[in-house]
C-alpha cells in the first residue's frame, strides 16, 4: 500500500496553479484584492480538505487489512518526511534482486542497460511543463498576456495617468517661485530649440529675436538675468508682440520655463557671446548689469 501525498503539498500547488492562471489571463484585473479570488481559494481548500478526509477514510479502512508486517513498514513509510520521500526515490538504488528484474535484454562487452523507471521529480516537472505549455498558448492567443506591446501600452497609460496626476497637484512654479539650476540647462536646451530658435537663432545667436548670447537688453524687467528671461516667457515684450506671452497663452508651462531661463542664463553668462564676428546679430538695447547672480 502507498503512502499519501501531504495535504498541505496539495494545498500549496493547487494555491500556485490558480495564481498563476490569474496572472495569465486576468493579470491586470487586480485580482489579488477581489473577493471572487478569496472566495475561490477558500472553496478550493474546503474541498481538498474534504477530499484528504475521504483519503484518510479509504487509508484507515486499508490499514486495518494489512498484516502486521505490512502495517510496520507502511508505519515507517508514513513517517519518513515527504520530501525526504522524493530525495531517497531521486537517488533510490535499486539491490541485485531488483536489478535482475529491469535488466533489459542486451549488452555487449559487459555492459548492461537497466530499465529504470523515471524519478517522481523529473516526471512532476514534465507534466508541469507540458501542462504550462499548453495554458501558456492558450493565454497567448486569446489574452494579452506576454504581449510586449499591449503590456507597453498599459504600462504608458498609467505612466502618462501618474504624470498628470502629478502635475495637476505639483506647486506651480511662477516668477516668484522659479529657480535656477545648472540640472535644467540640457533639457532647456532642447526645449529652446523646439519653441525660441525660429526667432532667436541657433544657440541664442540672434536673428527675428535680440541675440540672447551679449550684454546689451532691450527689455530689463526684473533684477537677475535668470528672472528677467522668465518675465519675459510670461509676459512676452511690451513693445514687440513677436515676442509672445509664452507662458500666459499656454504655449510652454512655467516648468519649462524655468528650464529655457536656465539654459539662456548658461549662454549668456557661463559661455562666450555670439559676437557679430562669429555670425551673431548685432548688440540691441542697453548693457545690463545684472545683480543677484542666477536666483
Ligand atoms: C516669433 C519670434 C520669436 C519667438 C518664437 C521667440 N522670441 Fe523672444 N523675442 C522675439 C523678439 C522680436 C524680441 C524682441 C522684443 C522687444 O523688442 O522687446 C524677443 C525678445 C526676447 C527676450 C528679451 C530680449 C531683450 O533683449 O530684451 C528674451 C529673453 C526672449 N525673447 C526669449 C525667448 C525665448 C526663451 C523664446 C522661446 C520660448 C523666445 N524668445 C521665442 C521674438 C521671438
Amino acid at each position: 500500500m502507498k503512502t499519501r501525498t501531504p495535504i498541505s503539498i496539495y494545498i500549496l500547488v493547487t494555491v500556485g496553479l490558480t495564481i498563476m492562471a490569474f496572472e495569465m489571463f486576468a493579470h491586470d484585473s487586480g485580482y489579488f484584492s477581489s473577493a471572487f479570488f478569496w472566495g475561490l481559494m477558500l472553496i478550493v481548500i474546503i474541498l481538498l480538505l474534504i477530499m484528504n478526509s475521504i483519503g484518510d477514510l479509504i487509508e484507515n479502512q486499508n490499514f486495518s487489512k494489512l498484516s502486521d508486517e505490512e502495517k510496520v513498514q507502511y508505519l515507517k513509510e508514513k513517517n519518513t518526511p515527504y520530501f525526504q520521500k522524493l530525495w531517497n526515490s531521486a537517488f533510490k538504488k535499486q539491490s541485485v534482486t531488483e536489478e535482475k528484474d529491469i535488466l533489459i535484454d542486451h549488452g555487449f562487452d559487459g555492459i548492461t542497460e537497466l530499465d529504470n523507471s523515471l524519478p517522481k521529480w523529473w516526471l512532476g516537472l514534465f507534466y508541469f511543463g507540458f501542462i504550462f505549455c499548453a495554458v501558456y498558448m492558450v493565454a497567448f492567443a486569446f489574452t494579452d498576456y506576454a504581449h510586449p506591446e499591449a503590456e507597453l501600452t498599459a504600462e504608458t497609460k498609467t505612466m502618462l495617468a501618474s504624470i498628470a496626476e502629478f502635475e495637476k497637484n505639483a506647486p506651480q512654479i511662477n516668477l516668484e517661485t522659479a529657480k535656477y539650476s545648472a540640472d535644467n540647462i540640457a533639457e532647456g536646451q532642447e526645449l529652446f530649440k523646439t519653441n525660441c530658435v525660429t526667432c532667436h537663432g541657433d544657440g541664442g545667436k540672434g536673428g527675428i529675436g535680440p541675440n540672447l548670447t551679449d550684454r546689451h537688453w532691450i527689455n530689463h524687467k526684473e533684477k537677475s538675468l535668470f528672472k528677467n528671461v522668465f518675465w519675459m516667457l510670461e509676459n512676452g515684450s511690451p513693445n514687440n508682440p513677436t515676442m509672445r506671452p509664452f507662458i500666459k497663452e499656454g504655449t510652454i508651462t512655467g516648468k519649462d520655463a524655468e528650464k529655457i531661463a536656465a539654459y539662456v542664463y548658461h549662454i549668456n553668462q557661463e559661455t562666450a557671446p555670439i559676437t557679430q564676428a562669429k555670425g551673431g546679430a548685432a548688440p540691441q538695447g542697453q548693457e545690463v548689469e545684472w545683480e543677484n547672480g542666477n536666483n
